[in-house]
């Protein structure tokens, strides 16, 4: 059985060599087959004739015929043709098709085979700062990094997920120093909250200066092991953690308690950073600090921008404890890529962190270091998202309110389902509306948060699409079908609705492999959402239960079948759950 991606590189392999049959004068040239645009989406278009014209100073048209009289795709291709201005337009063929989309329902991966080389991968996300509870500004780190962490695991890359969390700066300071105030055994019960108890150590931080000196003096001595300090910052941190983790359970996300290497975990590493940058010679002192000035990275006033790794205190900063992360994600970790899931805000601090580890020898320039920026969540009038009040909202209250919000639409759709039922299918689907609006944006971009829209049934939401799910799975329970029953069911391909789902569902390998590459989850919101929408056409004018034929009918629903795990599947990796009824 051909896989679909091998027809892809054979009709590269075979259009490539007619091309340079055909115009001998010039270099091989890659085809570059890619899927054409719509309406023949899914079929190939190779557009390297064109180049190869323009190098050769032919007329592409005439140079595309010539390379048809040396190509032969008749094993492959029901249809070769010139198109535009030199295109090779090709056609599948529509057996092939079939086989292939019988072969993937045939298999539980859907015929989408490992990476023959396997990366080891970090995927540094999420890494909230600790003592405050987790809130949107977390989202979408943690949202985006779980779902491609889903989909490069899934194409069977060795992934380390780093929970990078802020758990040793100065907040820890003002905790330690508001604990020493109250006494341990009056804080004890505090604790419980630690949001509150943060915000009063936060307000007398800011009041009073006296104190802010002296959360400074708990913050030097918890980096340097105090031991009463450490005890209870173990228990701010644990608390704390323990919060994320009820955060990322109900966000569906793949987050553990061992996936956390915090800021703290590299601080007895911090000295001998220092220590190689200076013997790498890298080192300037300006005014106390240790600083890296690299040529590439000027301000405003082209006077140079140092990476300030020590200040004169003697304190390490965030780039310095990055730097150790990347030490160690290369010598321990051994990785061959690291995906930085950052907001698009540090943007400067990853550069500067790239380049100083890469002149540093850190790291070897064959890891792939990968800012993943993304924009900022806003309200839906455009502004940072607050609450009403102004203040940050906590992400447990978005997720129950998507959650309540989630309950009047699943009621409004099925008045007589019961409560309880209902209830679960509302989380599912809240918990979902948040992260496939997030994901399905251009991650780049800023982005909009609206209840309204990420909860709708029609568009580009997790509710159509687990609607659209649980509709397939409805016409097996209507059909009193079991999909287990279809195995070895040949699938058959006679009408062009079918041929079209079919070319759609074959699709699914190349999205997963450039969503891995450009790290863009988006790419399969928008695949998926395609795909529902082309089942809708094919459900519409072939009729699954009525068919003609035993044969056709068993065919069809082995394609109903194979769309629905591709939606399962492809949400599922994402992060977001389907429901079977809703
Ligand atoms: N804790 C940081 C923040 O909340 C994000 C850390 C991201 N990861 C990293 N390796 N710097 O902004």
């Amino acid at each position: 059985m051909i896989g679909r991606m091998n027809i892809r590189d054979e009709l590269e392999k075979r259009i490539s060599a007619a091309l340079t049959a055909a115009a001998a004068a010039v270099q091989p040239v890659p085809a570059i087959v890619s899927p054409a645009a719509k309406p023949e989406f899914g079929d190939y278009q190779a557009n390297g004739v064109m180049a190869a014209a323009k190098a050769a100073r032919m007329n592409p048209r005439a140079l595309a015929a010539k390379v048809l009289e040396k190509l032969d795709l008749s094993d492959l291709a029901e249809k070769v043709e010139i198109a535009g201005p030199g295109f090779l337009n090709i056609t599948l063929r529509t057996d092939l098709l079939a086989r292939a989309a019988t072969a993937a329902a045939a298999d539980s991966r859907l015929g989408i085979a490992p990476a023959a080389r396997p990366q080891r991968i970090v995927v540094d996300y999420s890494a909230p700062n600790l003592a405050k509870e987790m809130h949107v500004g977390h989202l979408r780190s943690t949202i985006i990094g779980d779902a491609l962490v889903g989909v490069l695991e899934f194409l069977g890359h060795h992934i380390i997920r780093q929970n990078h969390v802020g758990d040793w700066g100065t907040q820890f300071g003002m905790l330690l120093a508001h604990l020493d105030e109250l006494g341990e055994d009056a804080a004890g019960s505090e604790l419980s909250d630690l949001e509150e108890f943060y915000r009063q150590a936060k307000k007398r931080f800011d009041e009073d200066p006296d104190f802010a000196d002296k959360s400074r003096q708990f913050v030097v001595r918890l980096q340097s092991g105090d031991a009463d300090c450490r005890r209870h910052w173990q228990k701010f941190i644990a608390v704390s953690l323990g919060h994320c983790q009820e955060v990322y359970a109900r966000l569906n996300v793949r987050l553990m308690s061992a996936d956390v290497r915090g800021e703290s975990a590299y601080n007895a590493d911090l000295p001998a950073v220092v220590e190689d940058l200076r013997r790498a010679g890298l080192l300037t002192e300006s005014q106390g600090a240790q600083c890296v000035f690299l040529d590439e990275f000027k301000g405003e006033d082209d006077k140079p921008l140092p990476v300030i790794v020590q200040k004169s205190d003697g304190g390490y900063l965030y780039a310095t404890t990055d730097l150790a992360a990347m030490r160690y994600r290369a010598g321990t970790l051994h990785v061959d890529r690291i995906l930085y899931v950052m907001d698009h805000r540090q943007s400067l601090h990853l550069r500067q962190l790239f380049a100083v580890s890469l002149k540093a020898g850190f790291i070897s320039p064959a890891v792939s270091l990968e800012h993943v920026a993304f924009g900022t969540m806003q309200g839906e009038d455009g502004r940072p998202f607050r609450t009403r009040a102004g203040g940050t909202v906590k992400l447990i209250e978005l997720l129950d309110e998507a959650a309540r919000r989630a309950l009047e639409v699943v009621r409004a759709k099925s008045p007589e389902m019961p409560a309880e039922q209902a209830d679960t299918i509302a989380r599912v689907v809240g918990v979902g509306a948040v992260k496939y609006a997030d994901l399905a944006m251009d991650r780049i971009g800023d982005y909009r948060f609206s209840f309204d829209k990420m909860l709708s049934l029609q568009g580009n939401t997790a509710p159509y699409m687990q609607y659209a799910y649980a509709r397939i799975q409805s016409i097996f329970r209507k059909g009193a079908e079991e999909a287990a029953g279809l195995a070895g069911v040949p699938i058959m391909l006679n009408q062009p609705a079918e041929r079209e789902l079919a070319k759609r569902l074959g699709r699914l390998e190349e999205v997963l492999g450039s969503v891995a590459a450009e790290c863009k989850p988006n790419v399969l919101t928008a695949y998926l959402y395609d795909l529902a929408g082309v089942f809708t056409t094919f459900y519409e004018s072939c009729p699954v239960l009525k068919a003609d034929s035993p044969e056709i009918r068993a065919s069809r629903l082995r394609l109903c079948d194979l769309t629905a795990r591709t939606i399962r599947l492809g949400l599922g990796l994402l992060g977001i759950e389907v429901v079977e009824q809703m």
